[in-house]
């Protein structure tokens, strides 16, 4: 991977002037490839200000990872874990599973400053913007067979909620099977996926996406109702508190997971349900399956219906969850 946009950006993230030679002494480059590189920060959809003899800045300050803080966060937080801090990747859930096909230990984490081709379910995109977004994945090696993983997106969901709002987030809320909500937007998302036979062992890759402060540019790229912390808290924390705390809490979680099962978090999931009693209709691949009144969730983290044949479950998979 090539990181030079990345080294460029961490000295233009305070927001402030820096000189074209000042930059080029730093990272041992001429003007032109300093111009180079600035054309290589604007490509990423950075807004970088010129004015001539005074040098380069970025429109907005940016919120990049505190190395310093990080690694004095991750030595609180579980020694299970294994965190590898990388400046960009296309997705961290795809690079995961290729360590993890490759024998990678369990507990291992990558996170990335910018992740450029995220993947939500189904298929679908999942956008990041740099220095606003959160997205980094974890494996978990569980004895139990990927049968005896439903309701896992649900209990990680439990564990992102509670850290966001530790963090002073405000009304986080969660939505069947896989995603974290405020005010009827969405604010992050889970996607798990998991290799191994349905009797055991599994490798489980928990990937999570947090929006920490979008643009209304990436708004618009997003193309459905999305929100982020900072529409939600008096004091905005920075990336990598996000990280630390939400990589701690869903931690605790997947440990508790892999001994109890889903039911130690069901009470925590239907009090933060931001879909409790409204009228949906469940679809899989375009086609509407069922729908009904949501009237909660089942011990193994199947979703109830009341619908006109009584109260249905639905597992999770490919359902998707619309107003009915
Ligand atoms: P459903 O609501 O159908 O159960 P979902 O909301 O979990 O599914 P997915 O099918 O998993 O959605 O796909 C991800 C969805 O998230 C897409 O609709 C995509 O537009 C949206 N999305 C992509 N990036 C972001 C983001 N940063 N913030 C909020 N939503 C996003
Ligand atoms: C969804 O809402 O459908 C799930 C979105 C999950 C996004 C995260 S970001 C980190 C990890 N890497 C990916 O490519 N996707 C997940």
């Amino acid at each position: 991977m090539d990181t030079a946009p990345f080294s460029l950006l961490r000295i233009l993230a305070d927001g402030r002037f820096h000189s074209g030679e000042q930059l080029g002494r730093a990272l041992g480059l001429s003007r032109a490839g300093v111009r180079n590189l600035v054309g290589r920060i604007e490509a990423l959809g950075l807004r970088v200000i010129k004015v001539r003899g005074r040098g380069f800045r970025l429109a907005e300050a940016l919120d990049l990872f505190e190395s310093d803080v990080l690694a004095a966060g991750l030595k609180k937080i579980s020694p299970e874990l294994r965190v590898e801090v990388l400046d960009e990747c296309p997705s961290t859930n795809t690079l995961l599973a290729e360590r993890a096909a490759a024998g990678a230990p369990h507990g291992t984490v990558i996170v990335c400053e910018h992740q450029s081709a995220g993947r939500g379910r189904r298929g679908h995109s999942w956008v990041s913007v740099v220095g606003g977004s959160l997205a980094f994945s974890v494996l978990w090696r569980f004895p139990r067979g990927t049968g005896a993983l439903g309701g896992l997106s649900l209990a990680v969901a439990v564990g992102a909620a509670k850290a966001l709002e530790r963090l002073g987030t405000h009304g986080v809320g969660v939505k069947w099977p896989n995603d974290l909500y405020c005010e009827g937007r969405k604010l992050g998302g889970i996607l798990i996926e998991s290799s191994g036979d349905a009797l055991g062992p599994s490798a489980v890759i928990v990937g999570i996406g947090i929006n920490v402060r979008l643009g209304t540019q990436t708004h618009e790229r997003i193309g459905v109702p999305a929100t982020d912390i900072a529409s939600h808290s008096e004091a905005v924390p920075s990336r990598t508190a996000v990280f630390v705390e939400s990589l701690d809490s869903i931690a605790e979680v997947l440990a508790r997971f892999s001994r109890e099962g889903f039911e130690p978090f069901r009470k925590e999931w239907l009090e933060r349900h931001a879909w409790q009693g409204r009228r949906v209709a469940l679809s899989q691949a375009g086609r509407r399956v069922a729908e009904g009144k949501v009237v909660g969730i089942a011990e193994d983290g199947a979703l109830m219906l009341a619908s006109v044949d009584g109260i249905e479950r639905f597992h999770n998979g490919e359902l998707s969850l619309r107003p009915g």
